[in-house]
């Protein structure tokens, strides 16, 4: 078999800002595929991160699959209880964050109401070896920062999954950060595997392409580590206006009286100037300079009044999603329809060139 490739981040960057001039261009031409697992409600990280980079996509017009990796869920955790909840609001934060299902485009939907995607990776195990598996960078640093002791083979495998969840579409094209190269570069090598062993006529499966988002990667309040509910410094977008000023209230910051935009010496400063410059847009360092010797106390009254204002409408968006839940239940019945038609007219192709037709 053929190496996985693997090139430089940089490599990626530059192919990265090369499709996205190409989908401004041709919105026709690509199918978006992205996801996440259902582990909890998100928080602003998420909202600046990849929520708002799916928006834009979103309206362009591409054609776009939001997939919740319920099952990949069962892959580092034992707590299920609150799977369908947090689908829920998984959902109403993506609605309340810009996506329309109503466009006809863009189609979300839990992949364990997929059977005929699921299915697709039988034959996907058995284009890839243990060695490789073995091999995914991500996969061990989840195993590590979950603390596994033992390994299931669904978090071994959930690799794979993800081809799956990516292929049944023909996606073409994957919004991620930097810690889901590793898995695109297996989707890609899946599907070159099984189109040169079973379909060397005519490729069932397009290699899909990363689309890195360009923004930068929003710290937790303690300015030290990226914002992720597990570590107890974010600010989800379902908290309230007083939740959120009491969180930055204890955000850390540095014993330096004057405000100054300097990211190396002072990252937990320069954080909260990002938030706020993220919530307004306007310029880190402008922001740093109208605060001066107003100090901590200022940026911390700036930030909570700038943040709140910028998710003043998500979060009425919300409020009134979350009074509505037979209209959620609706966009995932339609998602998941779509998904299924896709789903059933790959796996017969599939069947098809692997000659398990009856
Ligand atoms: N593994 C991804 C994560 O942990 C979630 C995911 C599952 C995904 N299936 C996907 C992302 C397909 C993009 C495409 O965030």
């Amino acid at each position: 078999m053929d190496e996985i490739y693997s090139g430089t981040y940089e490599a990626a960057l530059e192919r990265s800002a090369k499709l996205e001039a190409n989908l401004i261009a041709n919105p026709g031409k690509y199918r978006v595929m992205t996801g996440d697992r259902p582990t909890g409600r998100l928080h602003v990280g998420h909202l600046f991160g990849s929520l708002q980079n799916r928006v834009r996509l979103h309206r362009l017009g591409v054609h776009t699959f939001i997939l919740i990796a319920d099952y990949q869920v069962l892959t580092d955790r034992d707590t299920f209880e609150n799977i369908s909840e947090n689908i829920q609001q998984l959902t109403i934060d993506y609605l309340a964050a810009g996506i329309d299902p109503e466009d006809g485009k863009t189609f979300i939907f839990p992949h364990s109401h997929v059977p005929e995607l699921n299915q697709l990776l039988l034959p996907f195990l058995t284009l890839v070896t243990n060695a490789e598996l073995d091999r995914n960078p991500t996969v061990k640093e989840e195993v590590q920062a979950a603390g596994l002791s033992r390994i299931n083979a669904g978090m071994y495998t959930y690799p794979v999954h993800q081809a799956a969840d990516i292929l049944f579409c023909k996606g073409n094209v994957v919004p991620v950060g930097k810690d889901q190269l590793p898995h695109l570069e297996l989707t890609r090598t899946i599907a070159r595997r099984f189109n040169e062993r079973f379909a060397s006529k005519k490729a069932v499966f397009p290699e899909p392409q990363p689309l890195l988002s360009k923004t930068p990667v929003v710290l937790g309040l303690d300015g030290s580590q990226k914002m992720s509910k597990s570590r107890n410094n974010a600010v989800m977008l379902s908290a309230t206006a007083d939740e959120t000023a009491g969180l930055i209230k204890k955000a850390k910051t540095d014993s330096e009286r004057v405000i100054t935009w300097d990211p190396q010496n002072r990252p937990e400063v320069a954080n909260l100037l990002t938030l706020i410059s993220l919530s307004t847009g306007r310029d880190q360092r402008e922001i740093a300079d109208s605060i001066g010797d107003g100090g901590a106390g200022k940026l911390k009254a700036l930030l909570a009044e700038s943040l709140n204002d910028y998710l003043a409408p998500h979060r009425a968006r919300r409020a009134e999603l979350e009074a509505n839940p037979d209209y959620i239940r609706s966009v995932l019945r339609k998602g998941i329809d779509e998904a299924r038609k896709f789903a059933s007219a790959t796996l017969d192709e599939v069947r098809d060139v692997m000659n398990m037709k009856i």
